[in-house]
């Protein structure tokens, strides 16, 4: 079955155009060519960006703002396609292109970046309010806050567009509870939480946005919503990739701080929270850190009953051998990061009591594939018990690929006796609203300058997630826990397996 768009009232961008500088600190490296500066040329070539827009690129090299052009061409022709710069719409964005070329450390640096947005705006070239995007490693995020602040940048000022400057915050928000509350304190010195946009990609995205409007846009689900007809929840991120090039960096996080702290429990917080009362940044915001806070906490000798670890060796996908995580460069041969994380939690609420919550998450996994499936109950009686019975219906939410959702039932095979089939009901983004899908980013950014924080987390909810993960992180320092080994191709360890099969369930085969 097939889904067709029957109504798309209010859909228009309706936003308002707010001229602003964006000024992105590490503008030549991997996130800001691969995913910024093409998010904000798409934003510009569909005229959502006003006019005034500027971009000022900062990096710790020798250029001018013609080779930075340069730079923001290739990227376009790299991560666009060559018709991106071909575009007409690419001259007048290479012109509110600018660099500012200082290394992170010299406070002189900052101080000209002042005097160069003040003349640009003072020549009513671009908007004066600015945005500072973070895509910077964390250990210079304190010596960047501090020379914003010393050169004067950071003053608080409220126009017509709402509150400046802003700061976009990208991850790792800490790597403890101790290091996030330390990070949020730092920020909070110069910019109120109002002018902070902690950013989670998997926020932007489409199918995520759309578990909002799934909830709470229909009424037919709200009612079954709940324990009483939810077996359990199965949240799946699953990658093919390895670490890439990222293994220093992947080296100090692992898989429980690279995805399960923002991705997966922004995830769950979506699925489980309750209807807020308004779709708005404050409410939103508040019901989601209510459901983090309300997970139940681990006590660390649980935690290997819980949670399992593992990392991949060498194995192949889709047919092609790869190597071990600890054979990748930059891995030390005796690493212990883990690479592939499965748990069990508990929303300990009216709504969820008793209702597992497992979620799974790793790298060189067979595929790449993101889900939420809502396992619902058996029903109260099995009345075709003997007659082929399926599964009982399942509620899937695909994030990525094959964006869309499916909803399993059992339905009578033709013929003439009575045996049952699990048919399927199948929502594809693509095929209903035959468009692309924006990138998460273009959506994200355009909410910075615009002012909407709904898809960014609060401060608070950072630390609830810490606090559900504490006693995980602790007990695996503490090796309280084993580290296994799965081979790259495959769905994790046995372990992972045993932690729905001794609860009577097993994870979806995906
Ligand atoms: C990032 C993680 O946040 O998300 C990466 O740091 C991961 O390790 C990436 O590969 C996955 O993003 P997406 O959008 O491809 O699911």
């Amino acid at each position: 079955m097939s889904f067709v768009v029957t109504s798309r009232e209010g859909v228009s961008p309706g936003r308002p155009l707010v001229p602003c500088t964006f000024v992105i600190f590490g503008a030549a490296g991997d996130l800001s060519r691969r995913k910024l500066l093409p998010s904000l040329y798409r934003l510009w070539a569909q005229k959502l960006l006003h006019p005034q827009t500027a971009v000022v690129g900062v990096a710790r090299r020798e250029w001018n703002d013609d080779q930075f052009r340069e730079m923001v061409a290739e990227a376009l022709t790299e991560f666009i396609g060559p018709e991106a710069v071909q575009a007409p719409e690419w001259e007048g964005f290479s012109r509110r292109l600018f660099f500012a070329g200082f290394d992170l450390r010299d406070t002189e640096g900052y101080r000209r970046l002042r005097e160069r947005s003040r003349s640009l705006a003072d020549l009513e070239l671009v908007g004066k309010q600015l945005v500072f995007y973070l895509s910077i490693p964390p250990e210079v995020f304190t010596t960047v806050l501090e020379n914003l602040r010393a050169a004067e940048l950071t003053a608080y000022e409220r126009t017509d567009f709402g509150e400046w400057p802003r700061i976009v915050v990208e991850k790792p928000f800490g790597r403890d509870l101790d290091s996030s509350r330390a990070l949020n304190a730092l920020l909070l010195r110069s910019f109120r939480e109002s002018q902070i946009y902690r950013i989670d990609h998997y926020l932007g995205k489409e199918s995520v946005q759309n578990l909002l409007v799934f909830r709470f846009g229909n009424t037919i689900y709200e009612s079954i919503w709940n324990r009483r007809y939810v077996d359990h929840v199965q949240i799946t991120v699953a990658e093919e990739i390895g670490v890439g090039t990222r293994a220093a960096t992947y080296e100090q996080m692992g898989a429980l701080r690279d995805i399960v702290q923002n991705h997966l429990i922004q995830l769950l917080a979506t699925v489980a929270m309750e209807p807020p009362s308004a779709i708005d940044a404050k409410h939103v915001r508040q019901e989601k850190v209510k459901i983090i806070e309300s997970v139940r906490p681990l006590r660390e000798e649980e935690v290997a009953e819980y949670f399992v670890r593992a990392q991949y060796t060498a194995g192949t996908i889709q047919g092609e051998p790869v190597p071990g995580y600890r054979e990748e460069p930059g891995v030390a041969p005796n690493s212990v990061t883990e690479t592939f994380v499965a748990g069990k939690l508990y929303v300990d609420t009216w709504r969820w009591s008793g209702v597992p919550f497992y979620v799974r998450t790793g790298k060189r996994l067979p595929k790449r594939i993101t889900e939420v499936a809502i396992q619902f109950k058996e029903p109260p009686m099995l009345l075709f018990r003997g007659h082929n019975l399926p599964q009982p219906n399942v509620l899937v939410m695909r994030i990525q690929p094959n964006e869309g959702i499916s909803l399993s039932f059992a339905a009578k095979a033709p013929g003439v006796s009575m045996e049952l089939a699990s048919v399927e009901m199948n929502f594809l983004y693509e095929e209903a609203f035959h468009q692309d899908l924006p990138d998460a980013y273009e959506t994200l950014l355009l909410d910075v300058i615009v002012g909407d924080q709904m898809l960014f987390a609060h401060a608070e909810l950072h630390e609830a997630a810490w606090q559900v993960l504490m006693p995980i992180l602790n007990a695996w320092e503490e090796t309280l826990a084993p580290l296994y080994r799965y081979p790259a191709g495959t769905w994790g360890p046995e372990a992972a397996e045993k932690l729905l099969s001794q609860d009577g369930r097993r994870w979806r085969r995906l």
